[in-house]
């Protein structure tokens, strides 16, 4: 099988058959195919597209590239959660520990952030002595005696996503359904869950720009896990402004802990008491409604805070910044950004904002970049709030002189209006093997 001609049968809108795909895949891995025929195919991907077939068997031959996690070992039905990135995004911290405090094992594998976008194992390692490299065995075994354990992603996984990614991030082509569906999805199948929930997130700080879009990529990614003998469901989430008031690691982990005791951001606290029951539904305990009211109970006992302590101390987290976020370790400096005309917010762009806290130091602006935990963003004002000049509407935090550069990002994405702007759903859709669900 050439790959020249694999190649051109893309390009000629063909649809692949899994022996294709394991040769284009596979020889990509093994360093058969260059990088400059699988940018080609990859093109002719983004503009010919896949069959849904195809791109299942696509998302396998991927997923199959590396180690597929074995979780046969912990009893019940496994869930895992990926969100496809936001600003302000801590929902894993609260509903991993809600859900597992239900019954459900959950273990979970995250991943740091990216771009704009905040990444799950960042904000814990803002927990001193927090590990998120945990050896199999380890990962394993505290699933089995807490219920739950979240860390890194072994380098090991799908193996062949990670060079396909890099080419993609340099060649135009990551914004095409079928590379990010399995792109994610063959991470997911890997990762060896038994159901999966995927938060997709549309708008300004996310992927996916509308809400079209993203019930597309979720019935992409539905299929695929179906296919592959997984129950996936998808919520389609609102990432136009970010969620709760908090953008930076340790304060993302100072309040998703909030959250779970009980005096969270309204917003965070609905988004995520939605994702947590859609995981019990997925995991068998009840309907959408019985599963909810599991996800309340969890929060008003407090049984998702002690199973988040418990996780954090069983990873070598120091718990007493979870019990009060002012024992983290303090920001060089703070400063306020103030309103320079009044009337209401009618938009604040998430990507803006995401991209102001990794100037401050809160993301990576090149690889391998150290970061400032306490570095970030607390929003006072959002969209829809309406604000007069000089008012305050958000503070920095980190190293002085990243404070212009800051200030500029996220004026970028502030505009004002004489008039409320509508509000925004926090959840528009449901997507599940049966059907689109619209809220
Ligand atoms: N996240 C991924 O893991 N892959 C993509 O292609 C896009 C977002």
């Amino acid at each position: 099988m050439r790959i020249y001609d694999l190649i051109a049968k893309k390009r000629d809108g063909g649809t692949h058959t899994r022996a294709e795909l394991e040769a284009i895949v596979g020889g990509y891995v093994r360093g058969d195919v260059a990088d400059y025929q699988m940018a080609a195919w990859m093109m002719a991907v983004y503009l010919r597209g896949m069959t849904p077939g195809e791109t299942a068997e696509l998302t396998d031959v991927m997923a199959h590239s590396g180690e597929m996690v074995d979780l046969s070992s912990i009893p019940g039905i496994k869930v895992d959660k990926h969100s496809t990135g936001g600003v302000g995004d801590k929902t894993t911290l609260v509903i991993a520990p809600l859900v597992a405090a239900c019954g459900v094992p959950i273990a979970k594998m995250s991943g740091r952030g990216l771009g704009h976008t905040g990444g799950t194992v960042d904000k814990m390692e803002s927990v001193p002595g927090t590990r998120t490299a945990l050896g199999r065995e380890e990962f394993l075994s505290q699933v089995r005696q807490i219920g739950l354990a979240v860390i890194g992603q072994s380098e090991g996984i799908a193996v062949a996503d990670k060079k396909m990614y890099a080419l993609r991030d340099v060649t135009a082509t990551v914004s095409c359904i079928p590379l990010i569906a399995s792109s994610i999805m063959s991470k997911k199948l890997a990762s060896g869950a038994d159901a999966i929930l995927l938060d997709v997130t549309t708008g300004t700080g996310a992927f996916m720009k509308t809400v079209e879009e993203g019930i597309e990529l979720a019935k992409c990614m539905v299929e695929i896990g179906t296919r592959n003998g997984r129950r996936v469901a998808a919520l389609i989430t609102d990432m136009d402004t970010p969620l709760g008031h908090n953008i930076g690691n340790s304060m993302e982990v100072a309040e998703s802990m909030d959250v779970l005791k009980g005096c969270g951001p309204a917003d965070l606290t609905e988004v995520c008491l939605q994702l947590a029951a859609q995981m019990l539904v997925l995991a068998d305990k009840g309907s959408a409604e019985e599963c909810r009211a599991l996800a309340e109970k969890a929060l008003a006992d407090g049984s998702g805070f002690k199973k988040c302590c418990e996780m954090f101390a069983a990873q070598g987290g120091d718990v007493r910044v979870l019990e009060d976020s002012s024992l983290f370790a303090p920001p060089q400096a703070s400063w306020e950004l103030r309103a320079d005309q009044e009337g209401y917010i009618v938009a604040n762009d998430a990507e803006r904002i995401g991209s102001a806290s990794v100037l401050l130091g809160a993301g990576r602006q090149k690889k391998g970049d150290a970061l400032d935990f306490a570095a970030g963003i607390r929003m006072h004002k959002k969209r829809g709030d309406y604000v007069r000049k000089g008012d305050l509407l958000a503070t920095f935090y980190g190293a002085p002189e990243k404070f212009a550069a800051a200030e500029q990002e996220y004026r970028r994405g502030l505009r004002y209006g004489p008039e409320l702007p509508p509000a925004e759903k926090l959840i528009h859709a449901l997507v599940t093997k049966d059907g689109v669900q619209r809220f």
